[in-house]
């Protein structure tokens, strides 16, 4: 691959301004040299402005996503994005979020630009499990972990049943769901459908794979092949 291309899809610019940014001399090689144009000294040994690379797709992010960001460029505000290098959204192929978050809700958020990982992500069949971890307005009743593992709680306007979820009491207010699948505002509103509130939302799982602890809310990291395997559970 040419060095305008690779840097135009790793998303450092278009083709004509990452070939301004190769005769600007920004572009080098580790022993310090300026690449041009038709040098390519293989990707592990390409800097830019002194900086490694970004990886190449296939790329998988996690982020630990703080409240009030939301998931889409289509929604007015600030969004995940923002919290990325200006270069990651606009890659070739694009960067996506893997399963939404809602604005409120923090915590574990993958971002991906390979379609396949995200569909077997989100799929309920393929049994990567979500889980959450909820605060909540009133006490708990009891029946929560009978009502949610049903497998009938019927939303409103939603055409189908939601999947039998998991549910673990934590405290009086406190409580642990696991999903299948994720609906539009899932938890909130199944708690919402036993008369509940919830008043804070984190997703602390995916998969076999946790939220790192090293991640405070709005940074994030590129998942490694072997965190893949365990969020895959292999
Ligand atoms: N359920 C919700 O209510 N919100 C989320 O962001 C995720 C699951």
């Amino acid at each position: 691959m040419k060095l305008v291309k690779l840097l135009a899809n790793l998303g450092y610019g278009s083709r004509k301004e990452a070939d301004r940014l190769i005769r600007s001399g920004t572009v080098t090689d580790r022993a310090g040299n300026v690449l041009g144009a038709k040098d390519f000294p293989g990707l592990e040994n390409i800097l830019v402005a002194g900086e490694e690379l970004d990886p190449l797709a296939p790329l998988v992010l996690v982020m630990n996503k703080p409240t009030g960001f939301t998931c889409s460029t289509e929604d007015p505000g600030d969004t995940v994005y923002d919290l990325l290098p200006p270069r990651f959204s606009k890659r070739n192929p694009g960067m996506n979020p893997v399963g939404r978050l809602d604005k409120d809700t923090t915590g574990m958020l993958l971002m991906a630009d390979d379609g396949k990982f995200l569909h077997q992500v989100i799929h309920p069949k393929s049994g990567c499990l979500k889980v959450y971890h909820a605060e909540l307005d009133r006490p708990l009743q009891g029946n929560e972990g009978e009502v949610f593992g049903s497998g009938e709680l019927q939303l409103e306007n939603d055409v189908k049943p939601l999947l039998a979820a998991g549910f673990e009491a934590l405290g009086e207010k406190e409580a642990l769901v696991t999903l299948h699948e994720g609906r539009y505002h899932q938890v909130r509103r199944m708690f919402a459908a036993v008369g509940n509130h919830v008043l804070g939302l984190k997703r602390i799982s995916i998969g076999g794979l946790k939220l790192p602890e090293e991640l405070a809310e709005g940074e994030w990291r590129i998942v490694s092949e072997a965190e893949k395997a365990v969020l895959f559970g292999k």
